[in-house]
């Protein structure tokens, strides 16, 4: 009665909160399976941001109460931000729910568990539905435990929760809450702690990390909590290399620029949301900066790292996007040449301004757009690989690709790289030589260590001989 399957939609820091509630179930004695037939419980974890999201959850919850009508002990719960956005609307809609939670209550999870399947024993009241959607105080810091059994080369650790920004479309203040923030050794200890595990790699998660920080942790030598919280990070030995996900272009200053200059961990890509490339569109979007100074960041990121790679969020059809300013967000697009690029046709979330904004853009133009931006992103990201044709690349070896008899791993600039390799360099940071190259992906084979690594050219010089 205790297998518990939780799935997870939505971004990265749903599946570290789905982690983190895993392994606090698993140290209250459940034990966790991959698929929801074999499961006496099954958690969706939600996302809000757009309404395919949840519908996609509201319809997978109708189909697994249907499991209820023959299976009464079977549990089934609905966590975070759909929970959290719809709240007792939900419940009352489908009232075979045994546990609603919000965003800041996944540590409350394993103790409603409990209680539900106590009371199944008859051991207490039948409950309705248990609806946990409050407001935590600390509920940050409540996000730190990771399944020990699963050792990751690669690990996201969630460093803040909330956002304070008011983007006119975004449905995430809401889910979410403001912005509060761990402390800094907090991380540094669940860092640490992964590295014995076998982390290599930790990709620092918060809705917006570079205003980590900026109301507990005060300004030090002109450099932001959030870029103190990498050189902390820097420091923490068996770390191989940092990456972090989202930074906003308003509060990217010189300290973060200059941090990928003088922090050799980390790695040279950033994912840069610039949601439109007009101004006119980033006005009623409420982002505040303007197309020239996302450039100018661009600009200032290249001149530390010329090779920098880019990634970036875009909403095409938000209200009221005329041709011309999506012309503008094409010619961004080409400026940046983006490696990687999320594109979202915008989506009404109730309850954001932009939901009763007039002009709203019919689907096929969002369609027309949306496509449009992906052969241009097809094109970036295949230039990109060709040309990284005969480099050696640092590859840090994750473990066996889905298919054939490879191994994937990840460059510093994020791209994938396939390479024939064994279980043994899972976790190692390897040189390969790239030999192909589609847009998705790098091949090539392992160059080993003292031969190859050295230049042909140098492997003639005289004195070597
Ligand atoms: N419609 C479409 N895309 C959205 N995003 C946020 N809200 C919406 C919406 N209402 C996108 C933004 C954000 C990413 C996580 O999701 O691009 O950066």
């Amino acid at each position: 009665m205790n297998r518990v399957y939780i799935k997870t939609y939505g971004c990265q820091m749903n599946e570290r909160d789905s982690e983190a509630v895993g392994a606090m179930l698993r140290r209250r004695g459940y034990s966790l399976v991959n698929n929801e037939s074999d499961a006496d419980v099954v958690l969706l974890n939600t996302c809000s941001v757009r309404d395919q999201a949840e519908q996609k959850a509201i319809g997978k919850t109708g189909y697994l109460a249907k499991r209820k009508r023959t299976d009464p002990n079977f549990v089934l719960g609905i966590m975070g931000c759909m929970a959290q956005n719809r709240g007792e609307e939900l419940a009352d809609r489908l009232p075979d729910l045994d546990l609603l939670v919000g965003t800041q209550k996944f540590h409350a999870v394993p103790d409603h568990l409990d209680y539900i399947l106590e009371t199944q024993k008859g051991l207490g009241p039948q409950p309705t539905t248990i609806v946990d959607l409050d407001a935590e105080e600390g509920s940050q810091n409540t996000i730190r435990e990771h399944l020990a059994d699963k050792p990751q080369v690669s690990t996201f650790v969630s460093i803040m929760q909330g956002c304070n920004m008011n983007c006119a479309f975004c449905i995430v203040p809401k889910t979410r809450g403001p912005e509060r923030a761990r402390p800094i050794e907090a991380i540094l200890d669940e860092i640490e702690e992964l590295v014995d595990g076998g982390t290599k790699e930790v990709t620092l998660l918060g809705q917006i990390v570079n205003s980590y920080g900026r109301r507990e942790i005060p300004i030090r030598g002109g450099k932001s909590p959030f870029v103190q919280l990498l050189e902390r990070i820097q420091e923490i030995k068996g770390i191989e290399r940092i990456r972090f996900t989202s930074p906003h272009p308003r509060g990217f200053r010189q300290d973060l620029v200059e941090a990928y200059r003088d922090l050799s961990k980390l790695c040279e890509y950033v994912h840069l949301p610039a949601q439109s490339g007009s101004n006119r569109m980033l006005k009623l979007m409420n982002r505040p900066y303007s197309r020239e100074r996302y450039l100018e960041i661009v600009d200032n990121l290249k001149s530390v790292f010329p090779d920098m790679y880019f990634s970036t969020d875009i909403i095409v059809g938000f209200p009221g996007e005329k041709e011309e300013d999506f012309e503008e967000t094409v010619d961004l697009f080409q400026t940046v040449a983006y490696d990687m690029a999320f594109i979202f046709k915008y989506s009404i979330r109730s309850g954001t301004p932009a939901a009763t904004m007039k002009d709203q853009v019919p689907q096929k133009l969002k369609e027309e757009r949306n496509q449009r931006l992906l052969g241009l992103l097809e094109k970036s990201s295949l230039a990109r690989n060709k040309s990284l044709i005969g480099t050696n690349q640092e590859i840090l070896i994750e473990g066996k690709a889905k298919r054939g008899n490879l191994y994937r791993g990840k460059t510093r600039g994020f791209r994938t790289c396939l390479v024939p390799s064994s279980e043994r360099l899972v976790g190692e940071l390897v040189s390969v030589r790239i030999d192909r190259a589609t847009a998705s992906s790098l091949y090539g084979d392992l160059v080993l260590g003292g031969v190859d690594e050295i230049g042909s050219d140098e492997l003639l010089l005289p004195e070597e001989i």
